[in-house]
């Protein structure tokens, strides 16, 4: 089972088009044709969408973005055109809203992995492979990689996971050089952000990016290296043989599977409301992420 516990009625606000309501965001688009995306402060684990919001989490998840997007402008050029917010749109999208130049997507889930875990871990033991590629022996769950790899996978439909695809695949489907450019700047924006989070006691195991194209020009865009497109684990804690904490969602995680939400995973019933000391904790994670891997303050 999965989905949302509660799908939630989206905003209705006059010059704007509501065009899809994500996991955890709304997508509009503007009478300039451009895109608006608005992060809500929707969390997901498990496959659920939870009944319960963590304040603040769109908003922090979208400065984080801006400010990866910044970190990353002499690699690729980003999508945002605008963080202001549309007119009558309600006070409580500030922070969370941005407007987006609307891209001819490449339909293609750009992965790039350092570390070894989730579906590349499940595909290393079946072969020693991960989209295709070889690796060396004797890794376990969290492995450093010899090298960051790109392991793109395909969209799937909604309710689905994302299927992993070899880099031929890729070729096949966008042709050679647009999947030679989607593959280099994949490896050169991770790479840049490992580095970054690196220096500050963060592990970026593997993210998430989805290209565009602006006439020719290679653009990125949805968001871009936030715990939801990402696996951040704490480095001080890392250590391979078995599943990291998860650096935002170990407390809704490790609350959902004890005895005290009464909650079976593998059962038919949805998730339950998150308790208060729950919800704190996990805000409180994603500020420290904030804070730590930008250096600034999240007021
Ligand atoms: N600049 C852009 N131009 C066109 N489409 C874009 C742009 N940026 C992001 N998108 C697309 O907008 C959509 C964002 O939707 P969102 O991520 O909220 O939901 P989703 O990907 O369908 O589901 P999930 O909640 O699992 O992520 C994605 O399909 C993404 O590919
Ligand atoms: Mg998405």
């Amino acid at each position: 089972m999965s989905g949302f516990v509660e799908k939630p009625e989206p905003i209705q606000v006059p010059g704007l088009v509501h065009l899809h309501t994500g996991k955890v965001r709304e997508l509009y688009r503007n009478e300039a044709g451009d895109l608006v995306m608005v992060a809500s402060d929707r969390i997901s684990a498990y496959d659920w969408v939870l009944p319960t919001e963590i304040p603040d989490k769109g908003r922090v998840l979208t400065q984080l973005s801006l400010w990866w997007f910044d970190q990353l402008a002499d690699l690729v050029p980003h999508h945002v055109l605008s963080t202001e917010l549309p007119a009558g749109a309600p006070a409580d999208w500030e922070g969370r809203t941005l407007v987006c130049k609307s891209l001819r997507m490449a339909p293609v889930e750009c992965v790039a992995r350092g570390y070894l875990t989730g579906s590349g871990l499940a595909e290393y033991r079946e072969s020693r492979t991960v989209c295709g590629l070889a690796l060396p022996e004797g890794l376990v769950d969290g492995s450093e990689l010899p090298g960051p790899i790109f392991t793109p996978a395909t969209k799937a439909a909604v309710g689905e996971h994302d299927e992993n695809v070899s880099y031929e695949e890729v070729a096949r489907q966008v042709g050679a050089e647009t999947a030679a450019r989607l593959r280099q700047a994949t490896l050169a924006a991770y790479t840049r952000a490992r580095d970054i989070a690196r220096e500050r006691g963060i592990i970026l195991a593997d993210t998430k990016f989805e290209f565009g194209f602006d006439g020719d020009t290679l653009v990125v865009a949805d968001e871009v290296l936030t715990p939801d497109s990402s696996r951040f684990w704490p480095a001080d804690q890392w250590e391979p043989g078995h599943a990291q904490p998860s650096y935002d969602k170990q407390y809704v995680r490790d609350w959902l599977t004890s005895a005290e939400s009464g909650w079976d995973r593998a059962g038919e019933q949805p998730p339950p409301a998150l308790p208060q000391h729950v919800v704190d904790a996990t805000r409180a994670k994603y500020v420290e992420a904030y804070e730590r891997l930008t250096g600034l303050g999240w007021s």
